[in-house]
């Protein structure tokens, strides 16, 4: 299994995994608009001679602060529950760090995304833009203190606000 960058030939791949991991395809349209409208579009597949996952980290705001968030991520339905989603995610925290990104936000499972160092937002007086239980909505400090002294709204790209649930 390798972790790596996407490339221009796994387009069609990517958007196959949303498709199939996602009961619609607002996702899989959403990483395809995505792509080509936002700085830094960080964007990994799990690819064991196909693509069995993907994840994607593109820029949300918080006042003057630009962040990350991660979203969407999908693994190929039959292929879920065997560790490929962990490893992506690491793989991608580390990227994204390497890319000088220390403060990444997450939309997403409040059981799943703790293991990887997700907390929730509200101790630190940060919400999401979107109407969303607090308990989903977290963040994870690749660097200690990263989001010290930051508090606010964090917003994300316009694209995201036609998309349900991702
Ligand atoms: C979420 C997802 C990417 C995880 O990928 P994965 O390769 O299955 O993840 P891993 O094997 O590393 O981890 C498995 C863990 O994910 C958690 N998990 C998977 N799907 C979950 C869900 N819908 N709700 C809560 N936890 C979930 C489970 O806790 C599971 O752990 P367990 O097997 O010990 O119970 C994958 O399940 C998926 O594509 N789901 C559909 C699309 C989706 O919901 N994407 C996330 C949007 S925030």
């Amino acid at each position: 299994m390798r972790l790596r960058r996407e490339e221009a030939a796994d387009v069609a791949a990517i958007r196959a995994v949303n498709l199939a991991a996602f009961p619609k395809p607002a996702e899989a349209d959403l990483v395809d608009r995505l792509r080509g409208h936002v700085d830094p579009f960080i964007s990994l597949v799990a690819d064991d001679g196909g693509v069995a996952g993907h994840i994607l980290f593109t820029p949300v705001h918080i006042g003057a602060r630009t962040a990350l968030a991660l979203g969407p991520m999908a693994v190929l339905p039959a292929r879920q529950r065997h560790g490929i989603g962990g490893k992506l995610i690491r793989a991608a925290l580390d990227a994204c760090l390497a890319a000088g990104h220390d403060l990444v936000f997450v939309l997403g499972h409040p059981e799943y995304y703790p293991r990887f160092g997700f907390k929730p937002t509200r101790p630190f007086g940060i919400r999401c833009e979107f109407e969303v239980p607090a308990d989903v909505f977290m963040l994870a400090e690749l660097r200690a203190g990263a989001a010290a002294g930051i508090s606010g709204i964090v917003r994300y790209h316009d694209l995201f606000k036609a998309v349900d649930g991702s």
